[in-house]
């Protein structure tokens, strides 16, 4: 998979992705990632790319112009004549949907994938209309710029391309597991500072240790993060375990607030 990532700060986003797995996968040739710089397209000598805003207000525009030549530097290297076939082209911005793992795995369904990272206030917007097709926040905050959030994306979507995470079970099974958050994990020593490693981990008794797993999973989601448990299709027989589980925690809550107040 390729990813072409449109920015005025090519080091940022090589340096935070030429490292670990990302960088490892790049140099095996599963991946490619390039920055382009937005200013090698400024047309003026002085090479600015920004403007004050028409209409007045704070801050300076990044202009059409540069932006859409960087655009279709790269359109025409991936598709030949860009006219032709339209690329993907990703705006990272707080307006956008917000990126998750399902849209992780969409993207990652793709050959090349342009991010364009705006900067100062924003970007143009006739530009944004002409070459824009997905318009994705990584949440509800405000970054000065649109780089950790294209480095948050590729670095989601390249794990999902097969090879790059070497054992492919680790994505597919995160994949299976749908809305669920991952059960907790374990290692060397058996006890640490008092603490043990459960028992079924040590057991070597893989089905109890899946049903455990899965079993942790579920409450993991239901104390962290209940809106995913909606999403996710748990068997009857779970949804019955999990009522029964916390019908008890409720009763143990309940026995140890009236000890207290005795
Ligand atoms: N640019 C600035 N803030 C952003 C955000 N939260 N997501 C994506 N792009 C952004």
């Amino acid at each position: 998979m390729n990813f072409h990532i449109l920015t005025l700060f090519p080091e940022m986003v090589m340096n935070g992705l030429n490292t670990s797995i990302i960088g490892r996968a790049v140099n095996a040739g599963l991946l490619s990632i390039e920055a382009v710089n937005i200013r090698d397209y400024a047309f003026n000598k002085h090479q600015s790319v920004d403007d004050y805003p028409y209409g007045g207000g704070a801050g300076m525009l990044m202009q059409a112009e540069p932006v859409y030549l960087a655009y279709r530097a790269v359109a025409e290297k991936i598709c030949g004549d860009a006219q032709k076939k339209r690329p993907r082209v990703v705006y990272l911005s707080p307006q956008g949907d917000v990126f998750d793992q399902k849209m992780a795995e969409e993207l990652a369904g793709e050959e090349d994938l342009i991010l364009l990272c705006g900067h100062y206030e924003g970007i143009d917007e006739r530009v944004l209309e002409e070459i824009v097709t997905d318009y994705v926040s990584i949440g509800d905050y405000v970054l000065t710029g649109g780089e950790l959030p294209a480095m948050v994306m590729v670095d989601a979507i390249s794990r999902l391309v097969p090879g790059v995470l070497h054992n492919d079970v680790s994505a597919e099974f995160e994949s299976f597991q749908d809305n669920l958050l991952e059960y907790p994990q374990y290692s060397r020593p058996e006890e640490w500072r008092g603490k043990k490693v459960p028992p079924v981990l040590l057991s070597g008794h893989h089905a109890n240790i899946e049903k455990w797993r899965r079993e942790q999973s579920i409450l993991r989601t239901y104390e962290r993060r209940p809106d995913l448990l909606e999403k996710c299709e748990l068997t009857e027989k779970e949804r019955r375990w999990l009522r029964e589980w916390t019908a008890s925690k409720n009763e143990g809550r309940k026995e140890e607030q009236q000890e207290k107040a005795e």
